[in-house]
């Protein structure tokens, strides 16, 4: 019985197999797509937060916006995962001028404007649906 168990691979070993090809065909970093990291320490720059990629981006006033809710802050942690339907400054300057205002400090010293601009950057962060969750 030994003898037929000690060819056979767990699923555990299966896996790590699979995973083995997968890093195998990332050998370096720089074989890495960009925009493919998932896991950081978060003490050194080889995962780039959310935010660190929205500031490369020149989203400014996205990043401004996000800091009206919790999203602002969550963007700054490292491994955050969340796909942003990132506007343009541009656009978020149209939207303000649109709603009456002509300045970040109207919008900061207005409450309305306030829950507003946390609505609307809650409404760009589209966090992974339960299945696609990794375990
Ligand atoms: C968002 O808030 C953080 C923490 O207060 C601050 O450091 C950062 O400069 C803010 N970002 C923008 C774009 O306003």
């Amino acid at each position: 019985m030994a003898g037929a168990t000690a060819g056979s691979k767990t699923p555990g070993a299966l896996l790590a197999a699979a995973l083995a090809v997968v890093f195998a065909s990332l050998a370096t970093a720089e074989a890495a797509w960009k925009g493919y990291c998932q896991i950081s320490c978060g003490r050194c720059p080889c995962c780039p937060t959310l935010d660190s990629v929205l500031k490369d981006k020149g989203l400014g006033m996205f990043r401004w916006m996000l800091n009206f809710s919790d999203e602002g802050e969550k963007t700054r942690m490292p491994g955050y995962m969340a796909t942003l339907l990132a506007p343009t400054d541009g656009a978020i300057w149209a939207a303000l001028n649109k709603l009456g205002y002509s300045s970040k400090e109207a919008v900061e010293k207005d409450k309305n404007a306030r829950d507003i601009m946390a609505d609307l950057g809650r409404y760009h962060v589209l966090v992974p649906v339960e299945p696609l969750k990794v375990p």
